[in-house]
């Protein structure tokens, strides 16, 4: 009898930014290698209109300690709660801009709500690769793998390297539980058929989150695996069943506010995380429709 090959198992470097509490990841074999950054932020003050790069500067300094080569700048969803600095990232260390190709759906929706210059392309080739569901990419001598998971955006993307899965905003830390799903396009029966796809894979998955929202009582973290996600989960834990979670979900959904950053954040990230085009002055201006969201 042969054993099989147990899957490669990626160093993985996440960066925490306390403003957004989003998680940057940096995914590689080692210093030396190719690696993969996926979700990252572009600071962004909603009071003055600046941008800053404190958080991606972190990253760069990472990648630029381990020598490492940048091979992918990846997104698991348009974000609607930080900016992505995937275009200063790649002026800055290379690689190539992905995201799930249906994004396009996305696009589509904004374009109407932001009312979008008739240059705006709906077809995401504002980034450089659009990735399908069960797709594979190379990073270096790692293998990735793209795992379709909508239900928080119709785009929404999981990436598995090795033994090591970017769950994006599917799930977040057993005691926070699940993404909203009120978004345009977002569906919480969806999500939890993309969470029970998440939770079929072998039980030492490690499960790297999107983001953390800690209670009072533990420090950050983001990193857990399928076998604790299975027992502990407050939303999705084995045995709720689709319409307990939608239920939940559903009315959950209702109680929470829309996010601080996401009228600048879907602007800035369906065009890949470049700026809106300049105005005859020069400058760069961000919409706010009234009483669309
Ligand atoms: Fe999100």
């Amino acid at each position: 009898m042969t054993t099989p090959t147990p899957p490669a198992r990626p160093h993985v470097h996440g960066l925490f930014d306390p403003a957004t509490w989003t998680v940057t990841y940096v995914v590689h074999n080692g210093p030396g290698t190719a690696c993969a950054i996926i979700d990252s932020v572009l600071d962004y003050d909603p009071k003055s209109g600046r941008t800053r790069t404190t958080s991606a500067d972190k990253v760069i300094d990472y990648v630029q300690q381990n020598q490492l080569r940048v091979a992918w700048i990846l997104e698991t969803h348009a974000h609607a709660d930080h900016l992505t600095a995937a275009p200063y990232l790649k002026g800055k260390l290379g690689g190539k801009t992905a995201i799930g190709h249906q994004i396009t759906a996305v696009q589509k929706v904004f374009k109407g709500v932001f009312n979008l210059e008739d240059g705006f392309r709906e077809d995401g080739s504002q980034f450089d690769q659009l990735l399908k569901d069960g797709e594979s990419f190379r990073i270096g001598d790692l293998s990735g793998q793209v795992m379709a998971v909508p239900g928080h955006t119709p785009a929404c993307v999981a990436y598995q390297i090795g033994d090591a899965v970017f769950v994006g905003d599917t799930l977040f830390m057993p005691d926070v539980g699940t993404a909203r799903c009120d978004f345009p396009g977002g569906d919480a029966r969806t999500l939890y058929a993309s969470v029970r796809k998440l939770l079929s894979l072998p039980a030492q998955t490690r499960l790297f989150m999107c983001h953390d929202y800690p209670p009072d009582s533990r420090p950050i973290a983001f990193e857990t695996t399928v076998a604790e996600q299975r027992a502990h989960n407050i939303h999705v834990h084995d045995g709720i069943s689709e319409a307990q979670f939608v239920q939940m979900r559903t009315q959950r959904d209702a109680t929470l506010e829309m996010p601080v950053l996401i009228l600048p954040a879907v602007q800035i990230n369906i065009r890949a995380g470049e700026l809106p085009p300049p105005e005859s002055n020069g400058t760069a201006y961000l919409k706010v429709p009234l009483n669309r969201l």
